[in-house]
């Protein structure tokens, strides 16, 4: 049986319900991922068309928040652009270890915003942890605490898991690296990620569309690559949010090729090596 192709009317139901739900945002030249990203979901949810899917979806929470999770986009690695970590490492960690000294505060709070399989968080967590193991201030670890957040919660348990495909999720691991933060095990394809990192980082599931509030505030915040699915709108809402849960003095890091609008307050923009990541003021 051919699978149903959606119509103008479903695609502009289903793009507002998308864009409601999780700010992505959907142009109308993209109507092939509604069918590309949906059509198997349509099917298990034994819908024969996308609006019996779409009525179905506006009703059913599950299947609201499948339908969500199969519209995202999870493409993530090991480092990903590798400067960010640099700038952890050789920027940030130095200046909260300088604070920690005069504020006397008791954590570092780093948050992995939208953070995928958890290749990010745990980057943070290794980056730490060499930071640590290299200026010999290991009591500073138990106070380093890492969030990872996405609203997919698909992502999320593979995250939690730390089991990582050696064949399919290690772009960005050097041997040196397994070696040192990972256990292998002989004869399998699967590597997991060292209880000393992970016990580092939590997870929590999380929607940029909700308040930030509950999580608290943090030190560092990483928002990489997932700005470009909102508005403009969407994406002023979310730096006025990042504004607020970030601690004074705190660091945010975008993605590589993602700045702050100019007339943006609040943030100062510094440079390292080929990177960028802003100060809160
Ligand atoms: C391309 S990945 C980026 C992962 C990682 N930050 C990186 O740079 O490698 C984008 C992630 O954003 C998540 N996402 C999309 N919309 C979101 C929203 N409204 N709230 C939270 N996470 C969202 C997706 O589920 C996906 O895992």
């Amino acid at each position: 049986m051919t699978s149903p192709t959606v119509s103008d009317l479903e695609f502009s139901l289903l793009k507002t319900l998308i864009e409601k739900e999780s700010g992505i945002f959907i142009t109308e030249n993209k109507k092939y991922l509604i069918n590309n990203k949906l059509s198997s979901l349509l099917a298990e949810s034994g819908c024969g068309s996308f609006m019996e899917f779409y009525n179905k979806a506006v009703q059913d929470i599950s299947l609201k928040k499948n339908l969500i999770d199969a519209i995202t986009t999870n493409e993530t690695s090991w480092f990903r652009d590798k400067v960010p970590f640099d700038i952890l490492e050789d920027q940030i960690l130095p200046e909260c270890l300088a604070n920690i000294f005069v504020s006397k505060s008791d954590s570092i709070r780093i948050w992995s915003c939208a953070c995928s399989t958890g290749q990010e968080p745990y980057s943070i967590g290794i980056t730490a942890h060499e930071f640590v193991h290299n200026k010999k201030c290991n009591w500073l670890l138990p106070k380093i605490k890492i969030l990872g957040t996405d609203l997919s919660h698909t992502v999320l348990k593979e995250a939690e898991g730390a089991v990582y495909s050696k064949s399919f999720s290690a772009r960005g691991l050097s041997d040196e690296m397994k070696a040192k933060y990972f256990e292998e095990e002989p004869e399998s394809d699967f590597i997991k990620v060292h209880s000393k990192i992970k016990s580092m980082v939590s997870f929590k599931s999380q929607n940029l569309r909700h308040s930030f509030e509950p999580l608290g505030t943090f030190d560092i915040i990483f928002l990489r690559n997932v700005l470009i699915y909102f508005t403009d709108e969407f994406k002023q809402e979310i730096y006025a949010k990042i504004y607020k849960a970030l601690n004074p003095g705190g660091f945010f890091l975008m993605g590589s090729s993602e700045f702050l609008p100019d007339k943006q307050e609040g943030f100062e923009l510094n440079q390292y090596k080929r990177g960028f990541y802003y100060k809160r003021k």
